[in-house]
């Protein structure tokens, strides 16, 4: 069986009701991993006149192979509309991102985007960001020691990641990837975030703050649910 098929109904509902979020002559943001691949074939048998910028080299070729248009990345500023997985969720959608690699680009293809939408499964929902999957830090190779040093000093545990074989990890950009473990969870994400992006040689964290605008979450029975993201100043 191939990857789709052995996929979830879970993550092909989400994946087609964001397909319907997709409106003619718009200009997408194709994200990465097993959620997205479901999203990019209803979009593909939608038959839409639209085109994207891929988060990643395997989203490019999938994109290819369902005749999907794609755009230059450098040569864009705005999409309509984003869509993307998650690694989690917590109450306001800010997410974390990177289990796939793909942070970087993904990153920056929210960034461009009008609505950013993640697709995903509830489980994917918690309480505190961190507390049950590390973060991913994209990092360039030279600098993997000072990161993992910094972060150790600030209680964090790292790992770089590694392919099944042992070898190094690559992204499509070059870099390496470190899966950083907190503890007690990530208690402040928008800081962190910051704080992450000035250690030199850091080029990504996959903290995606203040960036999605809905969640599309598909259940197991094919139904989807819609959540926006929580007041963070409820003025009660
Ligand atoms: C890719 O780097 C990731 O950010 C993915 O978007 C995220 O890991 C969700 O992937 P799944 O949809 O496969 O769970």
């Amino acid at each position: 069986m191939n990857d789709l098929q052995t996929s979830d109904e879970s993550k092909r509902a989400a994946g087609s009701a964001a397909a319907d979020l997709v409106e003619d002559g718009m200009r997408l943001g194709l994200g990465t991993g097993s959620t997205v691949r479901w999203f990019l074939e209803a979009l593909a048998a939608r038959r839409l006149d639209v085109a994207g910028v891929p988060t990643s080299e395997d989203t490019a070729d999938r994109c290819r192979a369902l005749g999907i248009e794609l755009l230059d990345p450098a040569s864009v500023v705005h999409l309509d509309l984003a869509v993307d997985g998650a690694d989690e969720f917590d109450a306001e959608l800010t997410a974390t991102k990177g289990g796939g690699g793909a942070l970087l680009r993904e990153k920056v293809v929210a960034s461009m985007a009008e609505r950013f939408v993640l697709i995903a499964t509830p489980d994917k929902a918690v309480d505190r960001l961190g507390d049950t999957y590390p973060l991913p830090i994209e990092v360039v190779p030279f600098a993997l020691g000072l990161v993992m040093h910094t972060l150790r000093e600030r209680g964090v545990h790292p790992t770089e990641r590694r392919l099944p074989d042992g070898s190094p990890y690559r992204t499509d950009n070059g870099n390496t990837i470190v899966d950083a473990h907190y503890p007690a969870g990530i208690e402040d994400p928008a800081l962190t975030e910051v704080s992450l992006s000035l250690i030199p040689g850091v080029v990504a964290n996959g903290l995606f703050v203040e960036l999605a605008t809905l969640a599309v979450l598909g259940h197991a029975d094919g139904h989807v649910e819609h959540r926006v993201p929580a007041l963070t100043n409820d003025p009660s």
